[in-house]
């Protein structure tokens, strides 16, 4: 096992704080991580030393600007996009994709159809239903298989075949099952049928190598914030396509990718807090993931680092997937939503959701609450998947999110304080 959790964790300032005595148990990941001091380091650095808008002759906005493209090149390495230019930054992924609907919507027609899934997150839903609103599109739904928690490529296919989606929306892993989709089999099975598509990543960049031109997707967000950064979104678009679009702009604003789709003053700080984040998962992989270097032959420098660093994190965080799994279901009454079997922990990420026969997932997340354990409960805005798994009347799940900075340790407290709720 490569990684360091003891070295980890003494990047994150937040996880050694204590309330009352008792540490602070963060398993709340799924909704946003705690942040390492290079991001701090980062932002703090940032708003002293560069702070300026951007396009200035004058010393610190050409700094902030080389700030600004760092980051883009930081993400393009991440995600391993052909170039800086195919990065956007905005406020988070909700916002980047209401944005890029609109211009994806000036490509399509009234009666054109749209695929939409069941397991997504409504961030990659209600934007689409809006634009399908608007423009009179007609929706496609798949769904996912209630027994194995994925979906059935045979469905997508079907769906697929006639030749008449324009435009799949479709999520990476689920913020609710934690399946891992294969979105790359989906992409070539959209692409036979010439529909564009786009990939909601928010809750597998922080778990897995990213790799666009590989899943060879059109378009892909994902939240830094949800991958140990600042509150900020990304999208990356192929460069052709972010081109073609037309942004809806100020006239003064760039003509071209991706100033264009920057509305307005960015978060500067954020970006520079991100790059902050590339920092840390650099540094992990120079120094814990020698092993998974080889795994990318075709990467060099800060891109090999970081590809290796989320191949040690994903390694490691399998076996807390094990550890919670494996505990949970060993607790009367409770049902995991989701891959449950070891085998199978690669299709997976540790995000787990479970109910309780006859309990409450708030109460529950109430009860850990008490002990500094953070969970979250709900829908988690999987409002379809919640549907689909008839869940809604009840409360929706208990969630428990660990990531790479959670131990072994802290998956057994949250366990034991579990077998004292009902
Ligand atoms: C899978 C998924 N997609 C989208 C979002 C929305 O992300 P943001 O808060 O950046 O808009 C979330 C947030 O939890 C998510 O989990």
């Amino acid at each position: 096992m490569a990684i360091n959790v003891k070295k980890i964790r003494e990047q994150f300032p937040a996880l050694s704080l204590t309330d009352e005595g008792k540490a602070r148990i963060y398993l709340d990941n799924p909704g946003g991580t705690q942040v390492p001091r290079q991001v701090l380091d980062r932002m703090e650095r940032y708003l002293v030393h560069t702070n300026a808008n951007h396009g200035g002759p004058f010393r610190t906005s050409v700094e902030s600007d080389h700030v600004l493209e760092e980051a883009h090149q930081g993400m393009a390495d991440l995600l391993n996009a052909e170039s800086a230019d195919e990065i956007v930054f905005g406020p988070n992924m909700t916002t980047l994709t209401f944005a890029v609907s609109r211009s994806i919507g000036r490509l399509l027609s009234r009666g054109d159809v749209i695929l939409l899934t069941r397991m997504d997150h409504d961030g990659n839903i209600g934007p689409w239903l809006h634009l399908a609103e608007d423009l009179g599109l007609k929706v496609r739904w798949m769904s996912f298989d209630l027994e194995t928690y994925e979906y059935d490529l045979a469905e997508a296919a079907d769906l697929l075949k006639d030749g008449a989606v324009k435009l799949a929306a479709i999520n990476y892993a689920s913020n609710c099952l934690g399946t891992i989709n294969n979105v790359k089999a989906i992409t070539e099975l959209a692409h036979q049928s010439d529909a564009m598509v786009f990939v909601d990543a928010v809750q597998y960049v922080p778990h897995g190598p990213t790799d666009v031109q590989d899943l060879d997707c059109d378009f892909l967000v994902c939240s830094p914030y949800k991958f140990f950064g600042p509150h900020q979104g990304v999208l990356w678009g192929k460069s052709e396509l972010l081109e073609k679009l037309e942004a809806y702009k100020v006239r003064p604003a760039d003509d071209n990718a991706p100033g264009k789709f920057e509305t307005g003053t960015q978060l500067h700080e954020g970006q520079a807090g991100t790059l902050g984040v590339l920092e840390y998962l650099q540094w992990i992989g120079e120094t814990m993931g020698s092993e998974y270097q080889g795994y990318f032959p075709e990467f060099s420098g800060r891109r090999m680092s970081l590809h290796a660093a989320m191949l040690a994190v994903q390694e490691y965080e399998q076996t807390l997937s094990r550890r919670l799994i494996d505990g949970l279901r060993s607790l009367a009454g409770v049902v995991v939503r989701g891959i449950s079997n070891q085998n199978d922990f690669s299709r997976r990420v540790p995000t787990v959701s479970f109910t309780v026969k006859n309990q409450n997932p708030e109460e529950i997340a109430l009860k850990l609450a008490e002990e500094n354990i953070f969970i979250w409960h709900g829908h988690n805005y999987a409002l379809e998947a919640i549907r689909m798994m008839e869940l809604e009347e009840s409360g929706g799940v208990v969630r428990i999110g660990p990531v790479h900075y959670n131990t072994v340790e802290e998956i057994d407290c949250a366990l034991e304080v579990l077998k004292t709720c009902w």
